[in-house]
This record gives C-alpha cells, structure tokens and sequence, in this order.
C-alpha cells in the first residue's frame, strides 16, 4: 500500500479549537441554566453544531427557530473568541508535518466538520499548505460517515486506500474506517484506539517516520 496523501481534521489536531467549542458551548448552557462539564464536551468532538445542541440540551424540546437561534448565538461566541487565533495557536509538528507532506511531493487535505475551518485555517496562516478543503459546508451526511473524508480524498484525486486521516474524535476515526482509510489517531487510547496507528501528538513527528510506523511507504 501507498500513501499519496493526507487528509487532516482541523479541531484538535492541527489547532486546539476544540477549548473554544467548549467555551462558546458552556456560555450557551450557562445562559439556557443547563449544566454543562468539560467532560460533557468530550462527547461533541467531531460532531457538527447541530447534533451537538441537541445533546447539550438534553431532551429540551425547542422550537425549530429557537434551535437555529441558539446555534447562531453559539456561533457568535466561537467567533468571538477565534479572532484572537494567530499562528501561534498550531500545535506543536502540525506545520512542520504539512511542509513535510508538500516537499516530498504529497497531498494534503483539510478534512472538518466546521463551518468556520477556512476562517480559522487562514487565521493560522497555513491555508496555502492545502492543495483542497472539505469542511462543513462540503456535504449533508456528516462524520462518523465517511462522506466528508470520501469527499476530501475525490478533491486529491486519490481513492481512500492511498490517503491517512488524521483525526483525535470517535466519530472521525469511525468516518475514516468506514471509508477504507488509513487512520492515525491523535489523543488517549480510549477515544481514538481504533485507529491504525495512536499518538499523543504531532509534537517531533516526521513523514518518514509516520509512513514506516504505517508500513506503508509514499
Ligand atoms: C468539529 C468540532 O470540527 O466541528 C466540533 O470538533 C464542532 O466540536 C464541529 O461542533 C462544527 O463546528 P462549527 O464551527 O461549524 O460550529
Ligand atoms: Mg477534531
């Protein structure tokens, strides 16, 4: 096997967004008197703003334009505080990775469930190290089916058996198996063990390193 390319989920693996989901989430809950724990907001990695509202709520039955209300609301926060975003805000190895995957003449493909990845993509100043992008806008059924992953690889040219995912949610790493991807997990064994390769982080890691720990060479 042989990987051609990489398709990157953007919240907590390339950035640490995933605190300001929390933030913006807890304002809400906090606003609606819901509780809401940081451990609560384990379970909304990877998933899009509207299942995670309903889980936030709990059962709460609202009316079709207060849900949307709510979600424009949360928006409004997440904005709020992604605008003080800079590159600064990579995690460790993530440019480093991206510039390695460029040189040595592979693809790279951004691969989100947010509706707001490019503003944030732009905002850590590595746009231009994406030959495509696939976020929330990019199609109806969204992770753990494969869809957004399929979608992301179609736009490389390249079928699923030549491109890792690389993703720290549940539902990613589910989405990218079902979709016959090569799947490097980024976080704790119990969230993302069912990937094909677990890391802590992309902190020190190299593309020769990752494709041999893979098995798989470019
Ligand atoms: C995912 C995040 O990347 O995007 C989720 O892990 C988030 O927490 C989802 O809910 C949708 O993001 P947005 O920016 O469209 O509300
Ligand atoms: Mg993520």
């Amino acid at each position: 096997m042989s990987i051609k390319g990489f398709i990157f989920d953007l919240d907590g693996v390339v950035t640490d967004t995933a605190e300001y989901h929390y933030q913006a989430w807890k304002r809400l809950a906090d606003e609606l008197g819901i509780p809401f724990t940081r451990e609560e907001n384990e379970a909304l990695r990877g998933i899009p703003r509207r299942e995670s509202l309903l889980m936030l709520l709990k059962g709460r039955t609202y009316p079709e334009t207060t849900l949307d209300e709510l979600m424009e609301r949360k928006n409004r926060y997440y904005l709020e505080y992604i605008r003080a975003i800079s590159p600064r805000d990579l995690l460790p190895g993530a440019r480093e990775l991206l510039q390695e995957i460029r040189a040595a003449g592979l693809k790279a493909a951004l691969g989100s469930a947010s509706k707001n990845a490019r503003e944030v993509i732009e905002r850590l100043g590595i746009a231009d190290l994406f030959d495509a992008i696939a976020d929330g806008y990019s199609v109806t059924r969204q992770k753990p089916a494969p869809d957004l992953f399929l979608h992301a690889a179609a736009l490389l040219g390249l079928p699923p058996t030549e491109c890792a995912v690389v993703e720290d949610a549940t539902a990613g790493v589910e989405a990218a198996l079902a979709g016959g991807f090569t799947v490097i997990g980024i976080g704790p064994h119990e969230r993302v063990g069912r990937a094909h390769l677990v890391l802590p982080s992309l902190a020190g890691v190299s593309l020769s390193k990752l494709l041999e720990q893979l098995s798989v060479s470019a």
